[in-house]
């Protein structure tokens, strides 16, 4: 049998949860710790799937991966071969394997990296990084699902992103942050995780400045030094955590978080009814009556993170009357939707928009992640679910949950990852 996690609803969520490092800022971090040949000493690590391949991958084209525990990792580019090919069958699958090119090409002006995967949401073209690489001055080919990138030089540029793109800001940043001259990115992406990136090549020796805003400003190097750095904490893992205090109207506080990256989750749930308290590095959920409906609609940040678009979803088709959700990021994030319809819920997706009529209660049902925040949202709904949910395919909720069964069962929730039909059954048995 292939792993699930099997739930039984009924139970406000109730305590206190850890939330680890956030999982889109240590991929890059990661990957960019190969353009020093020096040694970079990185906690706060989340570990996770998405980051044990990435890490498997850098090891392959023969960076030097010291694993101290599981969130503490010291990498040196010292040994990467640069004519190296990024390539294996798990780095196929994820998205962050196109950092290693941006990486790859700043320090060596050449990378050869498998063309990304990663999570089935919609198109995700790579057009923005390929701009940004040419205008570096850089030779972009794809060829036999590779994608090379070559240039004698690299020098700055002025570019301007035509859409927000947080992994271009980003993988344009990396190359041009060891460019010849200065690069400016206009329209860059604001994310948390854009501003922890540009900290770290600051840390190794790069001289960023903007990142946070519009306009970011790189002033390019020669060469990267030695760096000590702590990865911020995870947004989403956060914010799917308040979800789950809202849904199984629990009280959940959130620590080791930075309340100002969780403001848009915070005045949602806000709005809707919870009570939310913000402390210096926790943030506080408790929801005790009915939920009231919303309009929500996905944004880059400051917006409304299309990471918890699931998670606020299955929140709201809880709450008393009708909910809208427009998702503007990624066309393909309402394939939940038929799974959460199984657990009774009444919502109508129309294009990128989710009519959702709340009703009071769900029902346990056997469900199937489709992937990673929109699997721990169903896991979520099953904890306020009456009776059983089976939810499969968590592998995808594994890419980026650290112990996500661990931190729910410290919370009260009733959930256990089974890998036999005897274990499923034992579990029943014990919560019946
Ligand atoms: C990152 O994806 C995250 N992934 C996603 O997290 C997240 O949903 C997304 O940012 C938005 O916040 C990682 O950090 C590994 P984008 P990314 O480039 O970089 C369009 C999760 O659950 N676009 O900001 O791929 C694109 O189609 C995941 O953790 C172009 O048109 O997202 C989308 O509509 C899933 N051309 C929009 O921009 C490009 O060249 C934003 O995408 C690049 C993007």
């Amino acid at each position: 049998m292939e792993q699930k996690y099997v739930v039984k609803g009924g139970n406000p969520l109730v305590g206190e949860v850890v939330i680890g490092g956030a999982k889109n800022a240590a991929l890059p971090v990661l990957a960019a710790a190969v353009m020093t040949d020096g040694c970079c000493h990185i906690d706060n690590m989340p570990n996770v799937r998405d980051i044990n391949v990435l890490l498997q991958a850098m090891e392959g084209i023969g960076a030097g991966i010291n694993r101290i525990n599981d969130n503490e990792v010291v990498i040196t580019g010292k040994g990467i071969k640069p004519e190296g090919i990024v390539d294996n069958e798990f780095i196929r699958k994820i998205r962050a394997s196109y950092y290693l090119i941006g990486a790859l090409l700043g320090k060596y002006k050449k990378a050869q990296v498998v063309l990304p995967g990663g999570c089935a949401i919609g198109a995700r073209p790579i057009d923005q990084h390929i701009k940004g690489f040419e205008a570096l001055g850089a030779k972009v080919t794809i060829e036999h699902g590779m994608i090379k990138a070559e240039a004698d030089h690299l020098v700055g540029s002025h570019i301007y992103m035509d859409v927000v793109s947080v992994g271009a800001t980003i993988n344009i940043m990396m190359a041009a942050s060891l460019a010849d001259g200065n690069t400016v990115i206009e329209n860059a992406a604001k994310e948390p995780h854009v501003v922890d990136v540009a900290n770290f090549l600051n840390c190794m020796g790069a001289d960023i400045r903007g990142a946070g805003t519009d306009v970011i400003r790189i002033n390019g190097k020669k060469a990267f030094g030695n760096c000590e750095y702590s990865i911020i904490p995870d947004q989403i893992e956060a914010g799917t955590f308040m979800t789950a205090a809202a849904v199984t109207k629990g009280d959940i506080t959130v620590k080791n978080v930075i309340p100002k990256h969780l403001e848009s989750i915070s005045a949602k749930l806000t709005e809707i009814g919870a009570e939310v308290t913000e402390f210096d590095d926790a943030v506080r959920v408790v929801a005790t009556k009915r939920l009231k409906p919303t309009q929500i609609k996905t944004l880059p940040y400051p917006g409304f993170p299309t990471d918890m678009q699931p998670q606020m979803a299955i929140t709201l088709a809880l709450s008393e009357g009708i909910s809208m959700i427009t998702e503007s990021i990624f066309e393909n994030r309402f394939r939940y939707v038929d799974e959460l319809t199984r657990m009774g819920a009444k919502i109508q997706v129309e294009g990128n928009t989710a009519l959702i009529t709340g009703v009071e209660k769900y029902t346990g049902a056997e469900v199937s992640a489709p992937d990673l925040r929109a699997g721990a949202a169903l896991v979520i709904a099953g904890l306020a679910a009456d009776g059983i949910t089976q939810v499969d395919s968590i592998g995808f909720i594994h890419r980026g949950y650290e112990r996500f069964e661990e931190k729910l069962q410290g919370l009260g929730g009733q959930i256990q990852l089974v890998e036999t039909e005897k274990e499923l059954q034992k579990f029943i048995l014990q919560v019946s």
